[in-house]
């Protein structure tokens, strides 16, 4: 959302502790950000002491992506700006690329797909071992709100429905199959 995306399709595999993938049509991350995206307070939401008090975005200290890549087995980004011919593609593990970004066929916007949220915290991944499906729920009040709170504010093209159709998908009827006769 802080990208300007209209657009945003959230799916999750085991409420997300095995895979989430956040897909968006927003502005994209220019390729020379690529090296140091997943470093930690890497944020282009502030250049100056003073922005502090006028942030209106929704994160702003460079920490999801660094945290997320210190503990998952597998953080990638596809991302493509307007002004890029082609899309990039890079992995991430510890904060750091594991090699340069390779270009690749690409949406305008970024997706980022997490696998094994908490691979190098044996601890936490044991303890959550029974609780995807609360963690589904979770996600699914997130990503709601979010949507809720945001439908048709900033712009009148702003749609969440993919949003939801993506994040049900595994549990619910489809929107569109809603009211089809089962015979
Ligand atoms: N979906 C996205 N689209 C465009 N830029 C992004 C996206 N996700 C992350 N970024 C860039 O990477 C930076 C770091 O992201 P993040 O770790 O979420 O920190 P924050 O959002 O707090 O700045 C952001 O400031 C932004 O520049
Ligand atoms: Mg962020």
């Amino acid at each position: 959302m802080d990208a300007g995306a209209a657009n945003i399709a959230v799916t999750v595999d085991r409420g997300g502790l095995d895979m989430m993938q956040i897909r968006d049509d927003g502005s994209g991350i220019r390729r020379e950000d690529l090296p140091i995206l997943c470093e930690r307070f890497t944020t282009s939401k502030l250049r100056e002491f003073s922005d502090l008090e006028s942030i209106a975005t929704y994160g702003f200290r460079g920490e999801a992506l660094a945290s997320i890549s210190h503990v998952a087995r597998s953080l990638q980004v596809v991302t493509k700006t307007a002004e890029d011919p082609c899309g990039h593609r890079c992995e991430y593990r510890d904060g750091r690329p594991l090699s340069a970004a390779a270009p690749s066929a690409a949406n305008r916007g970024t997706q980022i797909t997490v696998e094994e949220l908490f691979h190098s915290a044996p601890a936490r991944m044991r303890a959550m071992r029974n609780s995807a499906a609360d963690e589904f729920h979770r996600v699914a009040d997130v990503v709601a709100k979010y949507a809720i709170h945001n439908a048709g504010m900033e712009s009148p093209n702003f749609t969440f429905i993919p949003f939801f159709k993506n994040l049900v998908s595994r549990r619910c009827v489809q929107p569109e199959e809603v009211g089809r006769p089962l015979s």
